[in-house]
């Protein structure tokens, strides 16, 4: 497959983005070369792009396509492979080499744009869930999961996941509005406010600052709190002395999604060809229309995630 040696890219141009050509990236020997359809967008790279990105990187990690050269190892997905995968940065632009690791091919029954919304949010949500499950019992059904954020795109997924684990869920969102669709998603119960939430046995806390540290003091006996970002902005302060006064027991832990996704990928791709988990795709559009999409996210008016596609 003949491949340009130039290519259309949104790179970091501090304070902002700008569409220009790049060179195709040369991947390493375990890396495919992806013609990229579509991308997603990840908050951190919207709302903290400055911490994770150098001024002329290539924005993004998510991305779908089709494979137009394969990893010279022989390892992963043949040319023609329709794919999906993470890898910082590199995804919005029009190729990305990605180690195959992380990169699960897309069966046919999956729009490239929903796999697009699945690798940030969706495989940090399940490793979150996975992590949860272990501490608390190796199971979640029947416990009690307070997922905040969960209008967001990790909080979407989350949702799904750990419903899907058997726990019951209470979502934690900032506005009635911002809950649409969560109780069809799997949630017990839908919540604007914290105070009348019950006891729980986890969190998975998306938000940080106070609403983390409202989150531990819910935790029942043995329980965990993951903090998994902190959209919220503010700093957590806890006060261990009070929490050790009362007992219990009850752990904080910060989470970090790790390589490889590939496998973590898969599973969800197979969700969604069972029917058992939506990508919640709340804003499509043209990458010429990145702007409004960062926008959208930055004001919290994407239902999940916002994908890109890139035409
Ligand atoms: N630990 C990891 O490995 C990992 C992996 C992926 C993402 N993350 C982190 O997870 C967090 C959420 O990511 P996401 O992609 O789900 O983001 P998102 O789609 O923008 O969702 C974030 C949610 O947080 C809530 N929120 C509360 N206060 C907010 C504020 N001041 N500004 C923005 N949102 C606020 C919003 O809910 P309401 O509008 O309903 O209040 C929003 O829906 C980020 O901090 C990100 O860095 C961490």
């Amino acid at each position: 497959m003949t491949v340009p040696s130039a290519m259309r890219a949104l790179v970091f141009d501090p304070p902002g983005l700008r569409m220009t050509k790049v060179a195709v990236p040369e991947p390493d020997p375990s890396e495919a070369l992806v013609a990229i359809r579509y991308s997603s967008l990840n908050w951190v790279e919207v709302a903290r792009t400055e911490l994770v990105h150098q001024p002329g990187d290539v924005i993004g990690r998510d991305s779908a396509g089709t494979v137009v050269r394969a990893a010279a190892d022989g390892s992963g997905p043949a040319v023609g492979d329709r794919v999906v995968g993470f890898r910082a940065p590199g995804a919005w632009a029009e190729y990305q080499a990605i180690g195959t690791e992380d990169l699960a091919v897309v069966p046919d029954s999956v729009e490239l744009a929903a796999a697009a919304a699945l690798p940030g949010a969706a495989v940090s949500a399940l490793q979150a869930v996975r992590r949860l499950s272990a501490h608390l019992a190796e199971s979640l059904t029947g416990l009690r999961v307070l997922v905040t954020g969960a209008s967001g795109g990790v909080g979407r997924a989350a949702t799904q996941l750990a419903a899907l684990a058997g726990a019951e869920v209470i979502a934690a969102v900032g506005t009635p509005e911002r809950g649409a669709g969560l109780s069809t998603l799997g949630a017990a119960e839908v919540v604007t406010d914290l105070a009348r939430v019950g006891p729980v046995d986890g969190v998975l806390d998306i938000v940080g600052g106070q609403t983390l540290t409202t989150a531990y003091g819910l935790l029942k006996r043995g329980g965990l709190a993951l903090s998994i970002g902190s959209a919220g902005g503010a700093t957590t302060s806890f006060d261990f002395e009070a929490a050790r006064l009362r007992g219990g027991r009850r752990a904080v832990e910060a989470f970090a999604v790790s390589s490889p996704f590939g496998p973590d990928l898969e599973h969800l791709l197979g969700l969604l060809v069972a029917g058992r988990f939506d990508p919640q795709i709340g804003w499509l559009g043209s990458w010429r229309q990145v702007d409004e999409a960062r926008t959208a996210l930055l004001d919290r008016k994407v239902l999940g995630k916002a994908v890109l596609e890139i035409d």
